[in-house]
């Protein structure tokens, strides 16, 4: 083969997906393969998919189907399919699609290379097991040649909680925690390559009970831990359920200056009806009071969450008790899916709400929501807050960063990726900020 062998990865879903999608990269570069933007020019073609909604998964096939001409051009194209419908679907995806070489589900990544051998053999292999070595160790350590300042950290993976709608469980698997010192080791060697911001990832982060010096530890131990590496200036996690948000992770809010004022909490109803039958084991004044909690520990946090309207059984009272509670929280910011029937989940038995009702609640509970978003946003105006700055923007001498709040901020500055400054908000737009430099 005359060059370096091409990888087209492209990542749908969570950003659990977009960090192994690099570590799946990083895996593939051992093995002489380099990546590619352009899928014509690609000797493999990775797709890291997601299942949490019927949607999410369709688009697997779709895709698929788009690469058929180019399978037929060219033989010797390699398509592996990855991520959640990997997992749930195994080797029927090879059956519905013949053109698909390899499947591999989250948990075996590191056996990634050797499948990617097999394939340029013309053999097809499916993995989808549940192995128990931690997957991360045999993946190779991430290149030196950094990135951006900014990065994602897995810590935690799959989900013991069972929500009577949710894939995660079946497909990421029961929750396994990684040791402390890795994850540490890990951070230390982003910091660096340049990386000033750590996002924790797990789908229950904040159920994290990795072990660590003295048994186990929580999340807040780590953090605490983490927020004494020097050069790492920023850390957030995601994504939290109420029901593990520890005393000991709310006090960190309010004495840990590194953690970011920013906390993703899915709360997915208002109404405690609904909340037990999605067996999501917390009432809605539970939630109220936590954030109370948290407000108290940290009176600026931002709040965030993601919403389900249409869950089998929902009626008018039901999701008015959702606006009920969204007006109670006032998010800066929050995602909100029509209820998508999945195979396999106990939700999936009963009967569904008219698709024109949940369409039409969905559309009112977002039209809140982007009010709150808009608001939080205009409250930033006059104030100064911290950037964290990421790329140039579009317009001449631009940069585009993060303020602790998550806000998107632009400020023309000659100020470096992966500077800190402090920043005076002017002015706000549908989906970002603009602001001047007020000093370092
Ligand atoms: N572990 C996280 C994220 C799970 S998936 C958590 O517990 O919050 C992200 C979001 O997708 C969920 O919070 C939920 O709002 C939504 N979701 C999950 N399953 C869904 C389904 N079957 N239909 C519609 N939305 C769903
Ligand atoms: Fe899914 Fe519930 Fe687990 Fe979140 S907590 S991943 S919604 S089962
Ligand atoms: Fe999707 Fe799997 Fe993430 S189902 S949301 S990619 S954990």
């Amino acid at each position: 083969m005359s060059g370096p062998k091409k990888l087209f990865i492209k990542t749908y879903g969570c950003q659990m997906n977009v960090y192994d999608s690099e570590r799946m990269a990083e895996a593939l570069g051992a093995e002489g393969y380099v990546a590619t933007d352009t899928v014509e020019d690609a000797d493999m073609v990775l797709l890291n998919t997601c299942h949490i909604r019927e949607k999410a998964s369709e688009k697997l096939y779709s895709d698929l189907g788009r690469l058929r001409p180019l399978k037929a051009e060219r033989p010797d194209l390699r398509i592996g399919v990855a991520g959640c419908v990997a997992q749930a679907e195994g080797a029927e995806i090879l059956r519905r699609m013949p053109l698909v070489d390899l499947v591999v589900g989250p948990q075996s990544y590191h056996r990634l290379p050797a499948m990617a051998k097999a394939a340029e053999a013309g053999e097809k292999t499916v993995d989808t097991d549940f192995p128990e070595e931690d997957k991360f160790d045999h993946l190779p350590e991430r290149p030196k040649a950094a990135v951006r300042p900014t990065a994602f950290l897995t810590v935690q993976e799959g989900c013991d909680k069972f929500c009577a709608f949710c894939v995660v469980p079946y497909t990421r698997g029961a929750e396994v925690s990684r040791p402390a010192d890795r994850i540490i080791a890990e951070a230390r060697g982003l910091v660096e390559k340049g990386v000033r911001e750590i996002t924790l990832l797990g789908q229950n982060v904040n159920a994290y009970h990795g072990g660590g010096e003295g048994g186990d530890w929580t999340l807040a131990r780590l953090v605490r831990a983490l927020a004494k590496v020097d050069g790492l200036e920023r850390i957030r996690y995601t994504t939290s359920h109420p029901n593990d948000m520890g005393d000991d992770l709310i006090a960190a809010h309010g004495e840990e200056p590194k953690l970011m004022p920013y906390l993703h909490l899915p709360v997915q109803s208002g109404s405690d009806r609904i909340l037990k039958a999605m067996a999501r084991k917390h009432t809605a004044e539970q939630y109220l009071r936590l954030i109370e909690r948290i407000r108290a520990a940290r009176p600026d946090m931002m709040m965030s969450g993601d919403f389900i309207v249409g869950f089998p059984g929902e009626t008018d009272a039901d999701f008015d008790a959702t606006m009920e509670l969204i007006r109670a929280v006032n998010y800066g910011m929050a995602y909100s899916f029509k209820y998508s029937a999945r195979p396999g989940t106990p939700a999936a038995e009963k009967p569904p709400v008219a698709a024109e009702i949940a369409d039409a609640r969905l559309q009112t509970l977002q039209a809140l929501i982007t009010g709150q978003q808009r608001a939080a946003q205009a409250a930033m105006v006059g104030r100064e807050v911290s950037v964290l700055f990421e790329k140039p923007g579009r317009l001449e001498g631009q940069m585009i960063g993060k303020s602790d709040y998550l806000h998107a901020v632009h400020v023309v500055t000659d100020a470096a990726p992966g500077t800190i400054a402090r920043v005076r908000i002017s002015a706000s737009a549908p989906n970002s900020l603009a602001g001047q430099i007020a000093g370092r």
